[in-house]
């Protein structure tokens, strides 16, 4: 039988779940912007807000959907896995009351304790801003400051990183957010392993190394992931096989505790010199984590889908023993000030003329002249290689598709830019 999969959600992490789904299933897709790359893999495309679960039910129910993929976090909070199970549509991603480990950051912490989950740091919850200031002033030590609810990834503010501690005090009386949780700060480098869950299995899959901050020496901002590499192995150049393997016990305890839990379990790790540190757990695949990690899994990703909702054994996962370097091109000013309604060209046949390129669309708005930026990221590219720095000199001749009134982290990939990872970590562990 074709299985008929409806996925939700519109950015470049979407554009790589449906490249890897197009071709084993009738795909449908619906999100809030229509991404050109999904659209044309795609049978049908509805425009519907991600947290809009009574719209995306009824279009489930309209192209007869037998499995779905939820992609963002919003959809996840909003209960859409909840509402597409009630009318007899499996959701590959946590119901509402599991995706708390991602939206609601109060609950991580504490549900680490609870359950002996390795790797939390010393932290505390407020609901009141100025307690939440003075724990701040007498905390002995940097600390990470983070809504407790879900902003995108651009909420944190790290004191002796970004911020002094008067700024973080300053941030938190201007957002005024509901409930903060303040938690000591880990140095260290980070970086991401993501698997597949469901029925009690866990299924890892290779380190990635995103790189949050919006300009090139980690400099700037904080943004949604400005881009990341992944290595033809399972760990990275400033990590071993025994870090990467801390981390993965990690998520096993975590799907311990939540034996319901079925989707992805990203956890943002931290390799610091006293070992693996969680700097969060996320509900879905990252972006562009997602990018790095699909297209070197060459077991296909239908089969875990099935597998999962048919509670049989999810299969072994295979991967191609290959490096990625991701880069997001976007817009001038992004992420505080984003340039949107700026023509761009994406020359598409340049990327895969670079050899081993791909392209992910991510938020653009398409109108009868072309392609024009939103607020948001516009589109990443991919190259591929036997080892990072292979990758990423695909991904910089494969950039060249990338026009004017675009800003994109040419250093990520790059062996300066890992050497220094390299060099940090040596440093800390002495
Ligand atoms: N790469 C960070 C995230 O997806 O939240």
């Amino acid at each position: 039988m074709t299985e008929t999969v409806l996925l939700i959600g519109g950015g470049g992490r979407e554009h790589a779940i449906a490249q890897s789904l197009a071709q084993d299933c009738d795909l449908y897709a619906c999100a809030s912007n229509r991404n050109p790359g999904i659209d044309a893999l795609a049978e049908g495309f509805e425009r519907v807000d991600e947290a809009d679960a009574d719209a995306i039910v009824h279009y489930a129910e309209d192209v007869e959907a037998t499995l779905a993929v939820v992609g963002p976090e919003s959809a996840l909070a909003a209960g859409v896995v909840d509402a597409l199970e009630n009318v007899g549509v499996y959701a590959f991603g946590p119901r509402k009351m599991d995706a708390r480990i991602e939206t609601d950051k109060a609950f991580q912490r504490r549900f680490m304790v609870e359950n002996d989950v390795l790797g939390c740091p010393d932290f505390e919850t407020f609901y009141d801003i100025e307690a939440a200031c003075a724990y701040i002033d007498q905390y002995d030590g940097d600390v990470a400051v983070k809504p407790a609810g879900l902003t995108g990834g651009k909420g944190v503010k790290v004191t002796g990183d970004q911020v002094t501690k008067e700024e973080a005090k300053k941030y938190l009386r201007t957002e005024k957010y509901e409930q903060v949780v303040i938690e000591e700060r880990f140095v260290g480098e980070e970086f991401t392993v993501q698997a597949f869950v469901a029925n009690g299995e866990v299924r890892p899959t290779p380190a990635v190394q995103d790189h949050k901050r919006a300009y090139e020496g980690d400099e700037g901002p904080n943004t949604g992931g400005m881009g990341s590499y992944s290595d033809a192995e399972r760990f990275l150049p400033f990590m071993d096989d025994g870090d990467y393997d801390e981390a993965v016990d990690v998520l096993e305890s975590v799907v311990s505790a939540l034996p319901d839990y079925r989707g992805v379990l990203y956890g943002q790790f931290m390799l610091t010199a006293d070992g693996v540190r969680v700097v969060e757990f996320n509900a879905r695949f990252g972006d562009p984590e997602a990018m790095n990690t699909l297209p070197v899994l060459e077991t296909p990703f239908l089969d875990v889908l099935v597998s999962a909702r048919d509670d049989n054994p999810l299969p072994a996962l295979e991967f191609a023993p290959t490096a990625t370097v991701c880069k997001y091109a976007v817009p001038e000013g992004y992420p505080t000030n984003p340039e949107s309604g700026a023509r761009i060209e994406v020359d598409e046949e340049s990327v895969t003329r670079a050899g081993d390129g791909l392209l992910f669309y991510a938020s653009v708005e398409e109108r009868e002249d072309g392609l024009y930026t939103s607020t948001s990221r516009s589109f990443a590219i991919v190259g591929l290689g036997d080892t990072i720095a292979a990758a990423e000199a695909v991904a910089a001749d494969a950039l060249t598709a990338a026009g004017d009134g675009l800003r994109i982290r040419h250093d990520i990939g790059t062996a300066e830019l890992v050497e220094r990872r390299v060099d940090h970590m040596s440093q800390l562990r002495g």
